[in-house]
């Protein structure tokens, strides 16, 4: 992974990693847009657009080195027709313009849940959804951040289990819904 993770991640990459983030794709419906932030070195992002092939998926990181790979992979994996890598910061206006606004955001260890809402809401559509990965922390940071939430304009659905059967523990993902 030409050092974008950890060394002591490389055993656990499976499960830890990638069936954690396959797992969000049950909620995203058939022919969706997502845009992912903070992609990294693929997660959710390319996880998720490897086992659905109806999905366009905008990738959005702000690292150089980070990007370059992403354009790799994507390139190797014969995806470009429907997954764009964008570098740049997800609350950055030239970011906005060239994703304009998607169904789906989604996000897996890249800010706080107030730091979220604020950049993925110009990114999505009325009634589109936040998606964030956020594991045992994920009620404890939605009490902390509700009343942002709403003051915006966002309901909060609530914490969703992804993948059940398929990965151990299941993937704790908080869905919020821009009205
Ligand atoms: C801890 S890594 C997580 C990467 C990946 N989502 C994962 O789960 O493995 C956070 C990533 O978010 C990127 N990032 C942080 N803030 C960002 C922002 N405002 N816009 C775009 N990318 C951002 C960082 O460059 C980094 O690659």
């Amino acid at each position: 992974m030409r050092g974008l993770l950890g060394p002591r991640e490389v055993p656990r990459l499976w499960e830890r990693h990638v069936l954690n983030s396959v797992a969000l794709a049950e909620l995203v419906p058939v022919g969706a847009r997502l845009v992912d932030i903070g992609t990294g070195a693929g997660l959710p992002g390319i996880a998720v657009a490897c086992v659905r092939p109806d999905l366009r998926v905008d990738l959005v990181e702000s690292l150089l080195r980070r990007t370059d790979y992403l354009s790799e992979v994507v390139d190797d994996l014969g995806m470009t027709a429907r997954v764009r890598v964008i570098r740049g910061r997800a609350e950055d206006g030239q970011v906005r313009d060239k994703v304009g606004s998607a169904g789906y955001v989604t996000a897996r260890a890249v800010a706080p849940m107030d730091k979220l809402v604020k950049w993925s809401f110009p990114l999505l559509k009325p009634n589109g959804s936040l998606l964030a990965l956020k594991g045992s922390a994920a009620e404890d940071e939605l009490a902390a951040h509700r009343a942002l939430i709403v003051r915006m304009g966002g309901e909060i659905v609530g914490v969703k289990e992804c993948g059940v059967g398929l990965v151990e523990p299941p993937t704790r993902v908080v869905q919020i819904v821009r009205r």
